[in-house]
């Protein structure tokens, strides 16, 4: 197949194709996470899909709030935080964090280091202490030193092209 019949097209990342840039980086398959911490008004939580692993020794991880987000000081300046890979099932988890961060009104809610909230039945958990933050455009990117991590096997969710599915484990 040539390049017409896969409708390929070049462009610069300018604001006439704000969309073109957007929809370019959703071709890029991620899984989904819902990041939490303990903030001044209480749990919070957040749905994101810029979760990254960093560094295997010292062990990092790390994430990108964006600044366009009522959430973003919160997790800016927490301390410490956690990182939960969302199975299959829990989409519905990410539907939750990524319209309201405070609602914690949900069963088998527990707290760990920092008092930050832990959330039930997700594929890891890794639970942080903030390493460093560094600027990113629009976004933070926030690293965290892995202080304790919990899994379990089963689907993940995963996020791609906009749209939520399942990865399977091979
Ligand atoms: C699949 C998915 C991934 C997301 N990833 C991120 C992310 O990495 N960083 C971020 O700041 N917001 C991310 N968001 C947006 C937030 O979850 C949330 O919708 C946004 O912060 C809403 O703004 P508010 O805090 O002002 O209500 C994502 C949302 C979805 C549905």
């Amino acid at each position: 197949m040539d390049g017409a019949a896969m409708n390929e097209q070049v462009f610069s990342p300018d604001a006439a194709h704000e969309r073109d840039f957007r929809d370019a980086l959703g071709r890029f398959a991620t899984g989904v996470t819902v990041v939490t911490t303990h903030s001044d008004k209480g749990p919070l939580g957040i749905t994101a899909n810029s979760f990254a692993a960093l560094s295997l020794d010292p062990p990092l991880v790390m994430w990108a709030p964006g600044r366009f987000s009522r959430r973003f000081k919160a997790f800016e300046a927490a301390g410490h935080f956690a990182i939960h890979v969302l199975a299959e099932d829990q989409l519905w988890l990410a539907r939750h964090f990524a319209t309201d961060g405070l609602d914690f009104a949900l069963d088998g809610v527990t707290t760990g280091l920092g008092e930050v909230p832990l959330l039930p039945g997700c594929l890891a958990r890794f639970e942080c202490r903030r390493h460093a933050v560094h600027p990113g455009g629009d976004h933070a990117i926030v690293v965290g030193a892995v202080q304790r991590l919990q899994t379990r096997a089963g689907a993940g969710l995963s996020f791609f092209s906009g749209h939520y599915g399942r990865i399977d484990a091979g």
